[in-house]
């Protein structure tokens, strides 16, 4: 393990068992990931993309196998000690945006926050209500959403309800972000602008983002590709293809 790496996974394998039927949605993975990086997580339906997330996220855990995170075990830590982690270390962009409906936008953001905190660049923890708003409302800034505030998410588009989302998983701070098919529910112009701002956000803020689509032209985005195949999965630096606009599929 490099000194870079911030996500660890050895030999994991993940199985689900439905009744009398046993699934294996992933055998035997291991792969790392570097601070920094924007990851695409590539492969057709069913291939286990949302369950390697999961993992990641410490939402579900493996059935056999090790991952670490930030060099730390997340295997066998209790139920509450995964929603812990979650908290500080995740940030999750969904494909439905999952707002909280009676809430603004700011007030979405702020519900994020409110648990963990603002932390000032001395390492001082503020949760003010005053700190809680002024972070939320930067962040709606960032996405290019302070006009839009003050909305419900049913007075706002998909695309202004995945910008109020990636707003929300940013605020807390967290070194990873991780998107499961962040623009499936979005138009193709709507989408190629939220990847885009998402790479620009992994830019600036060098956090590491694992997004996973079933697009495979989405991989030429990404500086780290993970393609998970039926007969199982590769992975690759590359240099990413910066011109979104140009991008087709
Ligand atoms: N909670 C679950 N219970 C049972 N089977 C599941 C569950 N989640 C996923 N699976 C199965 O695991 C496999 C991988 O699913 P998933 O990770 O959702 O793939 P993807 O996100 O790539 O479409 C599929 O065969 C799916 O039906
Ligand atoms: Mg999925």
């Amino acid at each position: 393990m490099s000194a870079l790496t911030l996500i660890n996974l050895e030999n994991v394998s993940k199985d689900y068992t439905m009744g009398e039927v046993e699934v294996n949605a992933l055998s035997d993975l291991s792969l790392e990931i570097e601070k920094g990086k924007f990851v695409v997580l590539i492969g057709p339906s069913g291939t286990g993309k949302s369950t390697l997330l999961n993992l990641i996220s410490a939402i579900d855990t493996p059935s056999n196998g090790r991952i670490l995170i930030e060099g730390v075990d997340i295997t066998f830590l209790t139920r509450k000690q995964r929603a812990q982690f979650r908290r500080h270390k995740i940030g999750f962009i969904f494909q439905f945006f999952n707002l909280i409906p009676t809430l603004t936008a700011v007030e979405n953001v702020e519900f994020g926050l409110a648990l963990v905190g603002v932390t000032d660049s001395s390492g001082n923890i503020s949760y003010s209500t005053k700190d809680i708003h002024s972070t939320a409302m930067d962040w709606l800034d960032k996405v290019g959403l302070a006009h839009r505030a003050r909305h419900f998410p049913s007075q706002m588009s998909g695309g202004e309800q995945q910008r109020v989302a990636i707003a929300r998983a940013l605020a807390k701070n967290p070194p990873i972000i991780i998107a499961d098919e962040p623009t499936g529910n979005l138009d193709f112009r709507t989408g190629i602008k939220i990847l885009k701002l998402m790479k620009e956000l992994n830019k600036e803020t060098q956090k590491t983002f694992v997004i996973a689509t079933h697009n495979s032209q989405l991989a030429k985005i990404a500086d780290f590709v993970i393609s998970l195949q039926m007969g199982g999965v590769e992975t690759y630096e590359q240099i990413p293809h910066d011109d979104l606009d140009n991008l087709i599929w």
